[in-house]
């Protein structure tokens, strides 16, 4: 098209309300919220940025076929168009529905998992190496060297390091990996794509060695159409046809069907090898479900089959990826740091060089997604020393390696003039921060303390010391 405004390729036929919070407002919420947005209350935010996972808008379609749900306990219609819609798009005989991602996960990486067990990955996500790590295996990221500076201009930084996955193979020994996942779109890399062509090495790499290799699909079509865009010799395929042929890699999949499935909740398991996938219903069973609803109702599984066929149409993917990138694009010419390229489903905000004064051990990401909420009443998560952030024997904080703040963009929820908002508010952010200090932690959990975590500004504790 040769217009250039990014327009929706939707009409809305349902509004849900936004409550407009001033800053003085706000200012009460976040100091009542413990500086942590997350224990914000949704009235309380404008534009909620936090996920993009489960909070997306449903067609007319999708929510027809909600009324058309088959609740059977067993052999439901609705399921039989899950599997239907799951299996054509993955290429895997065996479907197990979860009620989530980390569902799903669980039940595939404890069967796989177990003391001795190495699981290599792009970069597993948080959920993804919390269930390896739990089961007493290893998870460990071997991204590409180029996805390491957030600036570095690169089309597929979300690949893995061919040559770093076969020395991991070789030094541990084939049998002792339970197996390689591949992110895609690399969520806590970025966002960043998979290309096809590193897909395929990785595959041909594992299938050598007899290695498993599962893909966590949560944003396969996001990722698609990256390929589709950048890849040479791959933009005559439908984003649709290049998905498949990703899946044709791979022994399996896991999904969280929150993201490019279009709902708000559900996931699955698919698998290619009959005893595996035997092994891994027992463990559905005993905790999702029976096998035809695995922890779903009939109307989320009619949802889902929809969604997974909508998501793949090129209008939206096309305005989907540039409008997240145009966001990421207008906040970077202000003056924003934020991690190049932009990715599929979120802008990351590089708060350590934006505050540049404000020390590492203050959470300068934590002061950023405040100052977010105080100018603008939107909500983000931060993506750093706050959530990864570790302790050393004297109780000094090991930081992570980047403080990023993350913009993750719901699916077909804002619009365009919701974006140009955001892109003002980040006008003020720039403006006002030399003025920004820092945190301290005045309360955490053992475990994902990003959650549930209290802060303080430092200037008030030293105003109270
Ligand atoms: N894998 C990836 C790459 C994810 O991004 C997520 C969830 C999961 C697995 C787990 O799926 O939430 O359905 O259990 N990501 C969300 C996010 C939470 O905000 O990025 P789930």
């Amino acid at each position: 098209m040769k217009f250039k405004t990014i327009f929706e390729p939707f009409r809305i036929k349902s509004v849900e309300p936004i409550t407009i919070t001033t800053e003085e407002e706000r200012t009460r919420f976040l100091e009542q919220a413990f500086y942590n947005p997350f224990l914000l209350n949704s009235e309380q935010v404008i534009i909620d940025m936090l996920t993009d996972s489960g909070t997306s808008a449903m067609s007319a379609h999708q929510w027809a076929g909600i009324m058309e749900g088959d609740e059977a306990y067993a052999g439901s219609r609705s399921w039989q168009k899950m599997e239907k819609a799951v299996r054509s798009l993955t290429h895997c005989e065996y479907i197990l529905p979860t009620h989530q991602g980390r569902a799903a996960e669980r039940i595939l990486y404890s069967h796989l998992g177990g003391m001795g067990k190495t699981f290599i990955s792009n970069t597993h996500f948080d959920t993804t190496r919390a269930n390896i790590e739990f089961s007493g295996a290893e998870a460990i990221d071997i991204p590409i060297q180029e996805s390491l500076n957030p600036m570095l201009e690169y089309p597929f930084k979300g690949n893995m390091d061919v040559n770093k996955l076969e020395h991991i193979i070789n030094s541990k020994g084939a049998t002792n990996i339970g197996a390689v996942i591949l992110t895609v779109t690399n969520n806590s890399g970025g966002g960043q794509p998979v290309s096809l062509e590193n897909a395929q090495s990785i595959s041909a790499v594992c299938k050598r060695h007899g290695v498993k290799l599962f893909l966590d699909c949560c944003r396969v079509a996001e990722n698609a159409w990256f390929i589709k865009n950048r890849e040479e010799g791959q933009a005559h395929k439908s984003s649709r046809q290049i998905a498949e042929e990703m899946f044709m890699l791979c022994d399996g999949a896991v999904m969280s069907a929150k993201k490019d499935a279009l709902v708000n909740m559900g996931g699955f398991l698919a698998l290619k090898d009959k005893a595996l996938a035997e092994a891994c219903t027992s463990l559905l069973i005993i905790t999702e479900g029976f096998t035809t609803y695995g922890g779903l109702s009939g109307r989320d599984m009619e949802a889902i089959a929809i969604g997974l066929e909508e998501v793949f149409d090129e209008d939206y993917l096309n305005y989907r990826i540039k409008s997240t990138a145009y966001l990421g694009n207008k906040i970077h010419e202000l003056g924003v740091p934020v991690m190049r390229p932009i990715g599929g489903h979120a802008v990351y905000v590089d708060a350590r060089a934006l505050y540049p004064h404000i020390p590492v051990d203050e959470y300068p990401g934590q002061a950023l997604v405040c100052e977010l909420y105080k100018k603008g009443g939107i909500r983000c998560v931060e993506v750093g020393s706050v959530m990864f952030g570790k302790y050393d024997e004297e109780g000094k904080l090991i930081p992570a390696p980047n403080d990023l703040v993350r913009l993750a963009i719901p699916r077909r929820v804002y619009t365009q003039s919701h974006i140009e908002y955001v892109i003002e508010v980040f006008e003020e952010i720039i403006k006002g921060k030399d003025q920004v200090s820092g945190f301290k932690i005045t309360h955490e959990p053992k475990f994902l303390r990003h959650f549930t975590a209290r802060f303080g500004p430092v200037e008030k504790e030293l105003e109270i010391q």
